[in-house]
């Protein structure tokens, strides 16, 4: 045999391994199960439809936004014909927020939509680790590309935070890259990648070009790898809804707490901020602060938490899918959970606050060792007292129809199908109240926003009311769904409506 020959197999065999391990292959994409139409079921959808939205609302500030750290002549608070004395990038984001119509709103929408990616998607990651979603066939590889995808779009937070320009954003970034530097291996070369020519335009141009083309395109292809449930036709209404619901929402949170543009970059006359990131680096901003843990360290910490994501597919190897049968695994989620939690609010709450060990042990330690007891308290007495373990997963791939991406451990048959027909139902009776609700606001003049709940609310109803042919994306009878979304509906805008009077009154 060739030499030729001999590399090809070893690489197809390399390969099949691989395939094997992530189930890659062979795994045909499955259907979603009737029934599985409850929020917890498509947490990686809805990341998947705010992350639409930032697209959508990032394509319409582009029109506006210009990447420069040069003075230009857009119209930034400077008289008619002169050039600002601020960066075009905050000038031109100034001007996005003062001069184009429902500018503001578009630039605060899409800064709170990158929250609520982020915010989704840690939902998305937690849930997947705590029902074991990668111990389904074929998900180790959507599990793996997963984290990949959270880099990415944590990378999404981290570039965009640069492009306002702002002093605050600045100084951060300044921070966020050498500790980029620090990261073992690849340290140097990402840093490079960041900084460019080492000018601040270099720096920005490059943030710029990552969000808006690298990273994004990157996301694209790896969410098209990811996902293995075929979401259309069948379940389109039901994330229309949501989707409609998010919008109204984020619009509405936008409007009434408008995001007030900090100072540029390079503003002399202004004092320094506290130099802090984005809420979702606060974490490791504190870190640093801890006195004896150098940057490298920090970023070693981080690595580890990344390798051990990367890797839980092949840790976690037992048929149980059930947190109650996997108390390491829990004790590790809940102490990762634990942990980051705290760092952000301390993050937030004692910015660049340097932080004595004794400090570390009396507020890190607690949360470790009371999660610790909890777990083994429960574990031994679930022993004790008998249980079985609880859900079990399939070892072998579940024939066809197979579960949808919900949390079920056992393979039951489908509930009858008891579809709502046509007849006016309590969840429809809340939508109309949430309709009524939706019109006394758009008296205040916060159209926008209550469109998109109204079209909500009109969606919801015509799911509700859809024919009863399964597999349908209608409701079940009795299903949290079938209650869920209409309350929520209902209680955005009563909280809409409740901020709304405050800050009328107050
Ligand atoms: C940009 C970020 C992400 C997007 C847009 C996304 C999107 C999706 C979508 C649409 C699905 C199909 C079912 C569902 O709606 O839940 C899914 C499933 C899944 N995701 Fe994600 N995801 C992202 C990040 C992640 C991360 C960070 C992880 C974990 C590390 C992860 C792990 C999984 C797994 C294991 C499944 C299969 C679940 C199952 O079928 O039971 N995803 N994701």
């Amino acid at each position: 045999m060739s030499f030729e020959e001999r590399f090809n197999r070893t690489l197809d065999r390399v390969w099949a391994w691989f395939e094997r391990q992530v189930g890659l292959a062979h795994t045909p994409p499955e259907p979603p199960r009737e029934g599985s139409f409850q929020p917890s079921a498509w947490t990686g959808a809805f990341v998947l439809a705010a992350f639409v939205y930032q697209i959508l609302s990032g394509g319409l500030l582009l029109l506006y936004y210009q990447p420069s750290v040069y003075p230009t002549l857009t119209q930034c608070g400077q008289a008619s014909g002169v050039l600002s004395s601020s960066p075009a990038a905050w000038c031109s984001t100034f001007y996005i927020m003062h001069s184009v119509p429902l500018g503001s709103l578009l630039l605060t929408s899409h800064l709170y939509g990158a929250y609520a990616v982020i915010l989704l998607l840690f939902v998305h990651l937690f849930r997947g680790y705590y029902v074991g979603t990668y111990k389904r066939p074929g998900r180790k590889g959507s599990w793996i590309v997963g984290v990949v995808l959270m880099l990415l779009v944590l990378g999404m937070g981290f570039t965009g935070y640069l492009l306002a320009y702002t002093q605050l954003s600045y100084n951060a970034t300044q921070v966020s890259v050498t500790l980029a530097q620090a990261l073992p291996v690849v340290g140097p070369a990402l840093a490079n990648l960041l900084i460019g020519d080492g000018t601040p335009q270099s720096l920005l141009s490059r943030a710029f070009a990552f969000h808006i083309v690298l990273l994004p395109l990157a996301i694209a292809l790896l969410v098209f790898l990811h996902k293995r449930t075929p979401m259309f036709p069948r379940v389109y209404l039901y994330l229309v809804k949501w989707g409609l619901l998010y919008v109204g929402l984020l619009l509405g949170v936008a409007s009434l707490w408008l995001w007030p543009l900090p100072t540029y970059a390079g503003n002399i006359g202004a004092t320094q901020p506290v130099t802090v990131p984005a809420w979702y680096f606060l974490w490791l901003f504190k870190l640093v602060d801890f006195v004896g843990v150098t940057p490298e360290e920090a970023m070693l910490f981080t690595v580890a938490v990344v390798l051990f994501l990367l890797v839980l597919p092949f840790l976690d190897r037992s048929q149980h899918i059930h947190p109650r049968d996997r108390p390491v695994f829990l004790f590790l989620g809940n102490s990762l959970l634990g942990f980051f939690v705290l760092m952000t609010v301390w993050g937030d709450l004692a910015p660049g606050v340097p932080v004595t060990p004794a400090d570390v042990a009396l507020r890190l330690g607690p949360v470790l060792v009371v999660n610790a007891l909890v777990v083994a308290f429960f574990y031994g007495r679930y022993r004790r007292t008998g249980g079985a373990p609880t859900a079990t997963r399939e070892p072998t791939p579940v024939p066809s129809p197979a579960p949808g991406p919900e949390t079920s451990s056992v393979v039951s048959p489908s509930p009858p199908s008891n579809l709502r027909g046509s007849t006016i139902t309590l969840p429809m009776l809340l939508c109309l109240l949430g309709v009524v609700g939706t019109l006394f606001l758009l008296a205040f003049g916060l159209w926008l926003p209550f469109l998109f709940l109204l079209a909500a609310f009109l969606v919801s109803i015509a799911e509700a009311a859809r024919p009863s042919h399964p597999p349908s994306s209608g409701l079940r009878s009795g299903s949290p769904e079938a209650l869920v979304f209409p309350a929520l509906a209902f209680a955005a805008v009563a909280f809409l409506l409740i901020s709304l009077v405050v800050t009328v009154l107050l």
